[in-house]
């Protein structure tokens, strides 16, 4: 278990897509393991393995503080919805922005056992897994901000 170095936004492995997982393998397994201990070192609510170099299609979430999925080559089977909100990166650190995203959506993915399975989220889960879902084919919330990207502390003085 470790920390790992959480890249920010400018970081050219951020704008890469991720390859899909094949196999379980001890190295993968260390990974998750860093992704967790570091989302949590960091008070995040989500991580994808390119926020700490890894190009590959894993990201870790956990919107409660007690309940983390693991989601290995996740899919977005279905959307509904609207949820319109701030949203924040530990990849873009000190900023927040407003999002509208689903407020539904279904997913599938792998455990860490590599075995499939479906999860269905409403609200703030939904949201975190788009994000991270968007992480692994490159992409930043911040390209999606409604109005200006804000400083986190001149959020919290509204
Ligand atoms: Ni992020």
């Amino acid at each position: 278990m470790a920390i790992r170095k959480i890249r920010e936004i400018g970081d050219g492995t951020l704008a890469k897509v991720c390859k899909e997982v094949t196999e379980m393998t001890p190295r993968i397994e260390q990974l998750i393991d860093d992704m967790l201990d570091t989302m949590y070192e960091a008070n995040g609510v989500g991580l994808a393995a390119s926020q700490v170099g890894i190009l590959k299609r894993i990201v870790v979430i956990d919107t409660t503080g007690d309940e983390p999925y693991v989601m290995i080559n996740p899919r977005l089977l279905e959307t509904s919805g609207e949820q319109t909100g701030y949203e924040a990166c530990l990849s873009v650190p000190g900023k927040t922005g407003v999002v509208t995203r689903p407020n539904y959506v279904k997913v599938r993915a792998l455990d860490r056992d590599m075995k499939p399975f479906e999860l269905e989220a409403t609200e703030l889960l939904a949201r975190a897994i788009c994000h991270e879902v968007e992480h692994l084919d490159g992409h930043l919330y911040v390209e999606r901000v409604e109005g200006d990207l804000k400083n986190v502390e001149d959020v919290e003085e509204e």
